[in-house]
């Protein structure tokens, strides 16, 4: 038995991830804060396939000691897939920004990430058809003023990802690692990095994608070779090669 793991899959794109993954016929590990949401997924899962194995971990990827248990309690699982795909937004100047919403923030998009990326390269670098996605931003590619942290921390989702597909890549190892770099996304998100009780994106913005959408361009980048998939200003959805400089040796 094979899983995909997908982190923040109580909502948005995580969400529609995983029943991508789940019409593919793949079993899956699931992860949030809100069981509920997780519960709600499975049962939607199992109406598409009952067959599937889908198990629920409820974590706060804010904490670190959370963030090793629940890598520690998914070692006797053979993983194919890991998507780091948990992260939240923060729409702030930084001179107004919210330090504790920051530290929580930084902790989530970099800190976790980062751990749980390391675990994964360790224990699975060596087997067939394994693939790592961190799911990054068009503001990893960008810097977007008003929301310069949140910027700068998928800045570092996209660099950290991208050295580490070519580290794997030059050590032979079999393992893929991937960046999905969405541009807005009609999810959670908004609502969350402005602190508003909610956040209506036809009437706010130009354009945007779905969940749903994003969710398959994920299938893309997943089915692909390529180390990036990235919306550009256009909101075209681009696969490519490494887009940040590498200084080999
Ligand atoms: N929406 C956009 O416009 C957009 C654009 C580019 C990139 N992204 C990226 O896409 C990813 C998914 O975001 P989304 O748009 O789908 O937003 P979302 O609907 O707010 O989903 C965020 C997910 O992350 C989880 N999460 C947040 N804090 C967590 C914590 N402390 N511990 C565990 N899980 C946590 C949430 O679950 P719980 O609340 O249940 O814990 C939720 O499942 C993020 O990395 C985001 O940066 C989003």
């Amino acid at each position: 038995m094979k899983y995909t793991v997908i982190t923040g899959a109580s909502s948005g794109i995580g969400y529609e991830t995983a029943l991508a993954f789940a019409a593919r016929g793949k079993n899956l590990i699931i992860a949030a804060r809100r069981l509920d949401k997780l519960e709600e997924l499975k049962t939607t899962i199992h109406n598409i396939n009952p067959e599937l194995d889908v198990i629920l971990c409820t974590v706060d990827l804010s904490v670190t000691e959370e963030v090793y248990n629940l890598y520690n309690k998914l070692k006797g699982y053979e993983i194919e897939t890991w998507i780091n795909n948990a992260g939240l937004g923060d729409s702030a100047f930084v001179a107004d920004q919210n330090l504790s919403k920051v530290e929580t923030l930084l902790r989530v998009n970099i800190e976790s990430l980062t751990i749980l990326s390391t675990l994964f390269v360790r224990d699975y670098a060596e087997e067939e058809g394994t693939q790592l996605i961190n799911v990054s931003s068009a503001l990893g590619y960008a810097i977007a003023v008003g929301t310069i942290t949140y910027s700068a921390s998928k800045y570092y989702v996209s660099s950290f990802t991208e050295g580490l597909a070519k580290e794997l890549e030059l050590k032979g190892a079999e393992l893929k690692a991937k960046v999905l770099a969405p541009a807005m996304t009609e999810t959670e998100f908004a609502k969350n990095a402005t602190d508003l009780d909610s956040f209506n994106y036809k009437e706010n913005l130009p354009m945007y994608h779905t969940a749903k959408q994003v969710a398959g361009f994920m299938m893309e980048i997943y089915d692909s070779n390529a180390v990036v998939g990235v919306v550009d200003q256009n909101y075209e959805f681009m696969l490519r090669d490494q887009i940040y400089p590498i200084i080999e040796g």
